[in-house]
């Protein structure tokens, strides 16, 4: 049987500059939307190590760092880049249409 999903408005792709980040909130989620050379991805805002915010971090190609203890995580994947952090951080399922960032949860 297939699985339904349903699409989350977050943005327009206007308002995420090129290699920076936003964050949105939407609902339960508190999200970081990174636009890395025009593609766009979204991970959970709140780092898995602490308190900090993944949208006010340092990105570098697809690479977050945190602004608190400087762990980073690929925002294509969430995997860890760079301790301290341990967890990766939850991605999410991007879809880019009509101008508009949606993720598909
Ligand atoms: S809170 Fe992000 S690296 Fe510690």
């Amino acid at each position: 049987m297939a699985e339904t999903c349903t699409r989350i408005r977050l943005c327009s792709t206007n308002d995420v500059d090129w290699d920076s980040a936003i964050r949105v909130e939407e609902g339960d989620l508190t999200l970081a939307v990174f636009n890395v050379n025009g593609m766009f991805y979204v991970t959970d805002d709140a780092c898995t190590h602490g308190p900090g915010s993944l949208s006010e971090g340092y990105l570098e190609g697809h690479t977050i760092e945190c602004d608190f203890h400087n762990g980073a995580f690929d925002v294509r994947t969430g995997e860890v880049v760079t301790p301290p952090c341990m967890v990766p951080v939850k991605t999410y399922k991007v879809v880019v249409e009509d101008e508009q960032v949606l993720i598909e949860v």
